[in-house]
């Protein structure tokens, strides 16, 4: 089979050539200029520690924030910069006191790390957890709103709600589930770690308790930079999982949480510095900026999507409008079902290995099944899907 055409945008990446990378949802992957930023970031460091430390790094760390700030819309003092979406999510949790039998709602299509973290949380202090089935494939938002709400009770205190679910690719109805669930009284943690970069996020106006993103994934920013906003009224129970110095600090004209914040240890800040670079990187490589972005990613997610279902005899399981940038495939009934998550598919090996492809593939239980998920980003073409369906029709026998 003949190699994929590249996007006329790849050369921004430092991505293997020989690799058709349609796994950007794991991990992101960060442009060559953003590398080099970060570097820049590094040295300035070791020039003079002490100087960049002490007098510099706090209005470095501010002018990510109100970078941030601008793109999400929020209040800058609402942020706290920390290392990924699951520090953010523990953050959180680990914050909160629960009495037992309180009720933390989850749907089942959460990102496993992050729900261990309620597991771990709920039996420490007795709360319960409701996991809420949410049906794949799916016919519209309003099922998976229908579900949530009918899973609230009385003793319901916290919901984690994702934007796009993780396993099926689903863009959810978040903005009416905080609605709805703060109205209730329930606190909502919004897991935005598929967030910032792929989909408007209007945060103050959302009016979510908490919510975490990883600038790392769609916003192509450096590994390790994501942030934590938490809403004023929260903001004296919530302490990073390290305490340092900025629980004494004298308060001056800041907040706690500030101080708690923005000093936990010494730590490589040169990720969360290069952010306000990497947003303006991104938003020059083509006409009309990050909408601009966020549209072509999301046509070429459907475009691929349809190439693969045509090609493989699949249907689509679930409606564009649950579409954000990733889209999540069954693959035809009948294949090798039942192999255990954290297990390596060996279809998976197969594309990467024979075909040079990256694409997660994997078991799931609910519904039973064997899944794959590709991504959309600006460094992607569309005969890389061309390519994926052919590779998976020729495996599998179609
Ligand atoms: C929904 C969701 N939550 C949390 C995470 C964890 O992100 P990180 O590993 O950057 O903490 C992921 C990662 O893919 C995710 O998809």
């Amino acid at each position: 089979m003949q190699h994929p055409t590249r996007s006329g945008l790849a050369h921004h990446w430092s991505l293997d050539e020989n690799c058709v990378f349609l796994n950007h949802g794991s991990f992101g992957a960060t442009p060559v200029e953003i590398q080099k930023e970060q570097r820049t970031w590094q040295q300035k460091l070791e020039h003079e520690p002490v100087r960049f430390y002490e007098d510099l790094a706090m209005g470095f760390m501010e002018a990510t924030r109100s970078a941030l700030a601008g793109f999400v819309h929020c209040d800058p003092d609402d942020l706290a910069l920390v290392e990924n979406a699951t520090t953010g999510v523990n953050t959180i949790l680990r914050s909160l006191t629960f009495n037992e039998g309180d009720e933390i709602l989850v749907p089942d299509h959460a990102y496993q790390a992050c729900r261990n973290a309620i597991d771990f949380v709920a039996e420490r202090w007795g709360a319960v957890v409701v996991t809420v089935n949410i049906p794949f494939p799916i016919d519209e938002p309003s099922t998976v709103i229908d579900l949530i709400m009918a899973g609230v009770s009385e003793r319901t205190v916290l919901a984690m709600i994702d934007t796009v679910t993780s396993p099926t690719g689903l863009l959810m109805p978040f903005e009416r589930l905080v609605e709805l669930l703060e109205g209730k009284g329930v606190s909502v943690l919004l897991d935005a770690a598929h967030g910032i970069g792929m989909i408007p996020l209007h945060l103050d106006e959302m009016g979510a308790s908490y919510t975490t993103s990883n600038c790392h994934k769609w916003l192509c920013a450096p590994k390790g930079s994501a942030f934590l906003h938490v809403r004023k009224d929260h903001q004296e129970k919530i302490h990073p999982l390290t305490i340092s110095h900025g629980m004494t600090f004298p308060l001056g004209d800041t907040t706690r949480f500030r101080h708690e914040f923005d000093w936990t240890g010494t730590r490589d800040i040169s990720a969360w510095c290069s952010i306000p670079a990497t947003i303006d990187c991104m938003a020059e490589m083509i006409d009309g900026g990050w909408p601009a972005i966020m549209q072509h990613n999301h046509d070429l997610a459907m475009k691929g999507r349809e190439i693969l279902c045509d090609r493989l005899g699949i249907e689509a399981p679930c409606p564009e409008s649950m579409i954000s940038c990733i889209a999540t495939m069954m693959l035809p009934p009948g294949e090798l079902g039942g192999i255990p998550l954290h297990e390596p598919d060996p279809l998976h090996s197969v594309l990467q290995e024979k075909y040079g492809i990256q694409v997660p593939v994997w078991s799931w239980d609910s519904p039973k099944g064997r899944y794959f998920r590709i991504s959309a980003q600006l460094y992607n073409h569309e005969d890389e899907y061309h390519y994926l369906a052919e590779a998976l029709a020729t495996e599998l026998g179609l």
